[in-house]
């Protein structure tokens, strides 16, 4: 029997299922909730990579109608979440058309970026893809986080967290690594968190 953990579904992919949400990865941001408290009823939040939509699902129940949601992802997504206070853009992060539509809907005060590159299978070229779409989301955490909010971004693990953890210092009250329980055993993804945007 494989020891690969891509092949089966596991405990989290079938509990997403069963509580509607189409991935997974759903749990890595209720984890990160529990632990950093990144969310509050009224919060606006951008979540960036949001595709197929399960943080994005997440946070609007977690909403449950205050606050704010916009969502941007390469691909649509897959499902359509039942509320109002919910904006979805296709496009890519990097188009400055894009950037400007969430930035007419800011300031954030979370921004969630789960953006991942396609893989290659070439770990640097895929690591050096991750680590420009985290600095690019730094981008938006300058211009459209709200003094006081926080920053998530998930990072394929290579050489630049440390920059990145670096550039994070300089912009946060707090800035630290963290890998949910609920990434594949197998997976080299982290998240960078910054937490309590400086002034
Ligand atoms: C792991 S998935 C996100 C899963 C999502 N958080 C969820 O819970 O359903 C990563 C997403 O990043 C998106 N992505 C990658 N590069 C992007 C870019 N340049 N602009 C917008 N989205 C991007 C991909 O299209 C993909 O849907």
């Amino acid at each position: 029997m494989s020891g690969n953990s891509y092949e089966k579904p596991d405990h989290w992919t079938l509990k997403a299922k069963s509580e509607g949400y189409p991935a997974r990865s759903v749990y890595k941001l209720a984890e990160m909730q529990e632990k950093f408290k990144l969310l509050k009823p009224g919060t606006r939040v951008l979540d960036i990579g949001a595709a197929p939509g399960s943080w994005s699902l997440w946070v609007l129940r977690f909403l449950k109608g205050s606050g704010f949601l916009a969502a941007v992802d390469l691909s649509p997504l897959g499902m359509k979440p039942p509320f109002a206070n919910f904006f979805f853009l296709q496009g890519d992060l990097y188009d400055p058309a894009v950037r400007a539509a969430l930035a007419e809907r800011g300031p954030y005060g979370l921004i969630l970026s789960d953006a991942a590159p396609s893989t290659t299978g070439d770990r640097t070229v895929d690591t050096g893809r991750s680590e420009a779409l985290v600095e690019a989301v730094i981008g938006y955490a300058d211009a459209l986080l709200a003094p006081g909010g926080h920053l998530v971004a998930k990072l394929f693990q290579g050489g630049g967290e440390r920059d990145l953890l670096q550039a994070l210092r300089g912009r946060f009250e707090t800035a630290r690594g963290f890998k949910p329980k609920a990434c594949r055993a197998e997976s080299f993804e982290t998240y960078l968190l910054g937490l309590g945007k400086k002034s």
